[in-house]
């Protein structure tokens, strides 16, 4: 088969939550794009709202981010630009029982990835990462250069993928790559059409809220009262989907400098788990059953960004606050009572 001419970005893992949302913007913006996924997390269906949200779709094509030979495959059929790479598992609790899915798929998968672009001479990458990178002890808020220490598996897996990234450019000073660390992504596009979707049930916040608030579930959980923040429950930098987004379209939009460029995503203000349940209790107009038990291992009391080097450097910033997290996340809910599947 011959490459076709046009020039188109790849993006991994694009029929998920953040992926789904980075194409709509990208889209918007006159990007042509490749999908691939593996629907391990997602569905098929939400690309055909994707092209629903932008006007124009993408091409789609199936495919495990683990396997070589697919991946060269797909970069030796099309010109390919640059990669964002999403495709990831991402349940931290899941990540601790089964650690080894996790190392295959996200730190295996990406060296996969790499080889593949390396192979056909395609040195643009965007790498997901996350807070979670960072030590939970670490003072707030958290600057790129703040001391790192994930405390799980799935954490792990960011970090040795970033350890990777630069030992990769330090190899060859021509790879131009930039390591995103989202903050805690939350809301859904304006249309209602796309949306946070999990094949199982959720472990964030936010859709956990969203489904009480629908009534596919009966009350929720708060994970710890004793916090040394202002309520007492923990603190989150919750970013708009449709800011971090756009953090994606002004990062490749950026890529005109080798290196490793490493940026934060977040709001850098925090919100607390109170915070956010009566933010949606208002978006909504419904009560969230809540009931308060002892905290969740692992959790750090608060995490927030200062996202002053994405400001400077990207020329990106929020638009968004909580409101318009939980007001779309509610939109979301109300227009799509089991997510993404077609109504029997
Ligand atoms: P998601 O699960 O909604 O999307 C991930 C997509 O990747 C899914 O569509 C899934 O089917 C696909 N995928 C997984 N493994 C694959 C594989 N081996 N081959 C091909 N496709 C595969 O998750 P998301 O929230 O959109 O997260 C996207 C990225 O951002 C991930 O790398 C995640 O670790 C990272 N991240 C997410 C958050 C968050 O809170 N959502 C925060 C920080 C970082
Ligand atoms: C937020 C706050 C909980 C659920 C995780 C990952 C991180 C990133 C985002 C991928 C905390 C509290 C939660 C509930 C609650 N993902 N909470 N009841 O833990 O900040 O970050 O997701 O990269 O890596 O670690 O997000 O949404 O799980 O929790 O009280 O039922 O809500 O204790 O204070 P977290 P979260």
């Amino acid at each position: 088969m011959s490459k076709t001419k046009q020039s188109h970005i790849l993006v991994t893992g694009g029929a998920g939550y953040i992926g789904t949302h980075t194409c709509v913007e990208l889209l918007e913006q006159g990007y042509e794009l490749v999908v691939v996924d593996n629907l391990s997390n997602s569905c098929e269906y939400a690309l055909d709202r994707v092209d629903k949200a932008a006007g124009r779709g993408v091409t789609y094509i199936w495919a495990d981010v683990t396997d070589f030979h697919a991946m060269d495959s797909v970069m030796e059929s099309f010109n390919i630009e640059a990669v964002v790479h999403f495709a990831a598992l991402k349940s931290v609790g899941e990540s601790v029982v089964n650690p080894l899915a996790y190392y295959e798929n996200n730190v295996a998968g990406t060296i996969s990835v790499l080889r593949a672009m390396a192979k056909n001479n395609i040195k643009k990458f965007i790498f997901s990462s996350s807070a979670t990178v960072y030590d939970p002890k670490g003072k707030m808020p958290l600057k790129e250069n703040s001391p790192l220490g994930p405390i799980n598996p799935y954490g792990q897996t960011k970090l040795m993928t970033e350890k990777i990234l630069h030992d990769l450019y330090a190899s060859d000073p021509t790879w131009n790559i930039t390591i995103l660390r989202y903050f805690n992504p939350a809301g859904a596009h304006k249309s209602g059409l796309i949306g946070e979707d999990p094949n199982d049930t959720p472990n964030n916040l936010v859709p956990i809220i969203t489904r009480v608030a629908g009534g596919r579930m009966e009350e929720m959980t708060v994970f710890g009262k004793d916090y040394p923040t202002h309520d007492g429950t923990g603190v989150r930098d919750y970013i708009h989907i449709v800011d971090l987004a756009n953090g994606h379209v002004a990062a490749l939009k950026k890529m005109t400098e080798p290196g490793v460029h490493i940026f934060n995503l977040g709001t850098g203000k925090g919100y607390s788990v109170l915070d956010v349940i009566k933010a949606f209790e208002k978006a909504s107009s419904k009560k969230i059953p809540y009931k308060t038990v002892g905290r969740r291992k692992g959790d750090a009391a608060e995490s927030y960004a200062d996202p002053s080097k994405a400001k400077e450097q990207l020329a990106w910033q929020t638009k968004f606050g909580i409101e318009e997290m939980c007001s779309t996340a509610w939109q979301w809910q109300k227009k799509n009572p089991l997510g993404f599947k077609r109504p029997q």
